[in-house]
């Protein structure tokens, strides 16, 4: 008897958050920043999701340059089948998503330190009400990689690692929820069960393994 009293107070509170789940989301996968070397190429990946499909996604990538956002290209996707025409505003980029299994990554080719900061990947879904959506990924661009040397990965670990936290709690939340939902209703399961599919897309980053283990701790 308790235990239900319990489910159903706390699903007052998580359900809310699930039908954000449902509406477009931009997604970077699960690590979202990569150290590169000067002068090699990248790609920042991005997808979407979007429960109910999308018609005429507006989408762009922003890249904050000394505090101004500063758009690197930017599209509108009619359907999910769709390979849409992207217009390219900054030297060196490419568009290789092409729309395949919601795929909007952009390839940077010969990467400067200039290029180093944080991209901005936007989507507005129409089918939505116009609801915006966007996730930040991150390029630092060093001179070479340092292997052994793990200062600047820590750095980058603890500058990462409250995001990170985010993140397990939005996924204790939403796996949480899952089960709440698979109890409580079982037709939106599906829906759900698909977008978080979608969250363990890897990014190509060698290091993605070290996903599973724990945030190191700071010194
Ligand atoms: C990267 O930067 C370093 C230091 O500025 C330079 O010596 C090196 O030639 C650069 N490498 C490439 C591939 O541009
Ligand atoms: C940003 O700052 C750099 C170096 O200070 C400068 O070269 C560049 O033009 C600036 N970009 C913008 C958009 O102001
Ligand atoms: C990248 O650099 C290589 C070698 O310097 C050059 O051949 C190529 O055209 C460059 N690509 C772009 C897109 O600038
Ligand atoms: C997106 O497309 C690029 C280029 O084809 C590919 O390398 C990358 O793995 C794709 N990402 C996902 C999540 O499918
Ligand atoms: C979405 O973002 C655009 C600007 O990029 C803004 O004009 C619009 O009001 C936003 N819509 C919502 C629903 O927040």
């Amino acid at each position: 008897m308790y235990r239900i009293w319990l489910l159903l107070f706390l699903g007052g509170f998580v359900v809310p958050g699930v039908w954000s789940v449902q509406s477009l989301e931009m997604l970077v996968g699960k690590i979202p920043f990569l150290q590169a070397v000067n002068g090699s190429t990248v790609m920042l990946p991005c997808t979407y999701a979007s429960c109910i499909g999308i018609k005429d996604l507006y989408f762009n990538w922003q890249f904050n340059e000394n505090g101004t956002m500063q758009k690197v290209c930017d599209s509108t996707i009619v359907s999910e089948s769709s390979v849409p025409h992207v217009s390219i505003y900054r030297d060196r980029v490419e568009f290789v998503g092409n729309n395949i299994k919601n795929n909007v990554s952009i390839l940077l080719w010969n990467i400067t330190f200039d290029d180093g900061g944080q991209y901005t990947c936007f989507g507005r879904n129409p089918k939505e009400k116009g609801r915006n959506h966007s996730t930040i990924f991150t390029l630092i661009v060093v001179d070479e990689l340092r292997v052994v040397d793990n200062t600047l990965t820590i750095m980058i670990a603890s500058a990462v690692g409250g995001s990170i936290a985010a993140l397990m709690g939005f996924m204790l939340i939403k796996n949480f929820t899952l089960f709440v939902l698979s109890k409580i209703e079982e037709k939106n399961k599906e829906c759900l069960v698909t977008s978080s599919g979608i969250d363990n897309t890897e990014n190509g980053l060698s290091g993605s393994k070290q996903d599973s283990k724990p945030t190191p701790k700071k010194k």
